[in-house]
C-alpha cells in the first residue's frame, strides 16, 4: 500500500516562503511580461491579479495607470505584494466571490496550482464586468513533465504514491479552451508552447522551492529522495555547461466575457 501522509492544500500559507521565493524565483515574474503586454492594461481599468505571488507584476500593470487589486492564498506573498504598495488580499482563487467588479482578471504562473480550474474559471467569469477579459499564462500540458516523471518514480520507488501528491493541473488547449467557454468565454485566442527556463540556482533549490506537497509526507528521507530525482535529471536537464534548464510548456490565452 503506497503512503500518501497528511494533504496539504496547493498554494496553501505554510508552503510558501516569500523571501526565498524572492531569492530563488525572482525571474517568474520576469518570464511574465508578454502576458502583461497581451493584457494591454489601460489607465482607469480595474484590474484583479490572480495568484499574485510577490506583487512584482502587479506592480508593472499598476504602472499603467491601471488600479490593481492582488490577491494570493498565501499570506507571506500577500504581505510582500503589499509591502510593494499594491493593494493584495489574501483569497482562495477556488472560491471567490466578486460580482461584476473589474475590466480584467490577470493571471501569470498560478492557475496549474488551482486544480479545482471549473471554480476558478466560473469565479473569473462572475467578477468580470460585461465584455470584461481574462488573459493569463500557466503551465499547459507537458509541463515539467522529466521532472515529474523523475519526482513520481523516485517517490514511488520508496514506497509513496507520486502521482496522487501531485499538486499541479496542466491542461491540454483543447481542454482549457472548452473549460472556458463551458464558463460563458469567448476564446480570443489560446496557444501552448514550450519555454526550456533556465534555473539560475539550479535543480535542488527548484525542488526545495516548489515540491513541498510532494515531499511533505517523506518527512527525513527527503534530502535523499531529492538527491535521487536531481540525478536522474542530470542527463535530462543539465546542459554539458552544468547549467539546469526546467522543461517549461506555457498554456497562454485571452478570453472574453460574453
Ligand atoms: C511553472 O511555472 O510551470 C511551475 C512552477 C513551479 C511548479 C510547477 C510549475
Amino acid at each position: 500500500m503506497p503512503k500518501t501522509g497528511g494533504a496539504v492544500q496547493p498554494g496553501c500559507d505554510q508552503t510558501w516562503n516569500a523571501e526565498d521565493y524572492a531569492r530563488q524565483a525572482g525571474y517568474v515574474a520576469e518570464l511574465g511580461r508578454p502576458v502583461v503586454d497581451l493584457l494591454q492594461p489601460k489607465e482607469g481599468e480595474r484590474i484583479l491579479d490572480l495568484g499574485c505571488g510577490d506583487g512584482r507584476l502587479s506592480v508593472a500593470l499598476a504602472k499603467t495607470g491601471a488600479t490593481i487589486l492582488a490577491c494570493d492564498s498565501s499570506s507571506d506573498m500577500v504581505a510582500r505584494a503589499r509591502a510593494t504598495g499594491v493593494e493584495a488580499l489574501v483569497l482562495d482563487a477556488q472560491n471567490f466571490l466578486f460580482e461584476e467588479e473589474f475590466d480584467a482578471v490577470f493571471s501569470n504562473a498560478a492557475l496549474h496550482w488551482m486544480k479545482d480550474s471549473v471554480s476558478v474559471i466560473e469565479g473569473v467569469h462572475r467578477a468580470l464586468l460585461p465584455d470584461g477579459r481574462f488573459v493569463a499564462e500557466f503551465g499547459g500540458f507537458g509541463n515539467i513533465a522529466a521532472i515529474t516523471a523523475a519526482i513520481t518514480a523516485v517517490l514511488n520507488a520508496h514506497g509513496f504514491d507520486g502521482a496522487g501528491l501531485n499538486p499541479w493541473f496542466f491542461p491540454t488547449a483543447d481542454a482549457y479552451r472548452k473549460l472556458l467557454e463551458n464558463a460563458g468565454f469567448r476564446v480570443k485566442r489560446i496557444d501552448l508552447f514550450s519555454r526550456p527556463t533556465f534555473l539560475p540556482q539550479g535543480m535542488k533549490s527548484w525542488l526545495d522551492m516548489f515540491v513541498q506537497e510532494f515531499f511533505q509526507p517523506v518527512g527525513d528521507l527527503s534530502e535523499k529522495l531529492k538527491g535521487e530525482v536531481v540525478a536522474a535529471l542530470h542527463p535530462v536537464l543539465r546542459d554539458d555547461g552544468g547549467y539546469w534548464y526546467a522543461d517549461h510548456m506555457r498554456l497562454r490565452f485571452a478570453a472574453f466575457k460574453d
